[in-house]
């Protein structure tokens, strides 16, 4: 890992702002988004569409070697399975139910560190997910913990997959984040749970500005 190159590391619930923050954050900065549930999510995809189906060392290996984390020119990264691009097949409810059931795995989540490690480019990186602040960049600059009520955070996805052009019921989809936020938590191997350095943020009743104000202010004291 490179120390020198600074990295901001959000982590928190599912639909608690982290990847809106990471945008604005990024273009504040300029820093490169790492929003690791893209890498869960590949898994749970090629799982469904039958490219693996048992998780042993050799099968994640395999597949780890067809994967590329392709750098965009607005700062974030799509992912190349076999020098093709699958990032539109990664953002469905379906894809990241089974990504939270894929992500108990610990071959395969030892497996995706070094592709997360090589995300880190200058100027910077903003790295968003459940344990990027206690396991995969221990040492960045800055922890953040992003946490909302329940009732916040479904009307928000209810919100987005409306917008998307889904027809979802905000009651299944309340459930699914309920159930998602409990395996993540009480998986056994890097659960979702905040730094003991990491800086609590509870956008509830935050709007994203404020957010965004108060995270720039803490990177400033940083002085990096
Ligand atoms: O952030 P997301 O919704 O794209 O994440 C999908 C699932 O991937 C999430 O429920 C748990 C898993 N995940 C993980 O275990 N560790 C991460 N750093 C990011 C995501």
């Amino acid at each position: 890992m490179n120390n020198m190159i600074p990295v901001i590391t959000i982590d928190g619930l599912a639909s608690s702002g982290k990847s809106t923050v990471s945008k604005k954050l990024s273009k504040e900065l300029g820093f490169y988004i790492l929003d690791s549930g893209i890498l869960y999510r590949t898994f749970a995809y090629l799982k469904r569409i039958g490219e693996i189906e048992l998780f042993n060392q050799d099968n994640i290996s395999k597949l780890i070697r067809n994967i590329y984390l392709e750098p965009t020119k607005n700062l974030s990264f799509n992912v190349l399975f076999k020098d093709t691009n699958i990032t539109k097949h990664l953002h469905f409810e379906d894809i990241g139910h089974l990504a939270s059931v894929v992500s108990k795995d610990e071959l395969l989540r030892n497996a995706l560190l070094p592709l997360q490690h090589d995300c880190i480019k200058k100027p910077g990186l903003i790295a968003n997910g459940r344990d990027m602040g206690t396991k995969v960049f221990p040492n960045s600059i800055l922890k953040l913990y992003f946490t909302a009520d329940i009732e916040v955070r479904a009307k928000r996805r209810y919100d987005q997959l409306i917008k998307n052009g889904s027809d979802p019921k905000f009651e299944d989809i309340r459930k699914s984040l309920q159930d998602r936020d409990e395996k993540d938590i009480n998986r056994a191997i890097s659960p979702l749970k905040a730094a003991k350095d990491a800086v609590i943020i509870d956008s509830t009743e935050l709007n994203v500005e404020s957010i965004l104000d108060k995270i720039l202010e803490l990177y400033k004291i940083t002085g990096t």
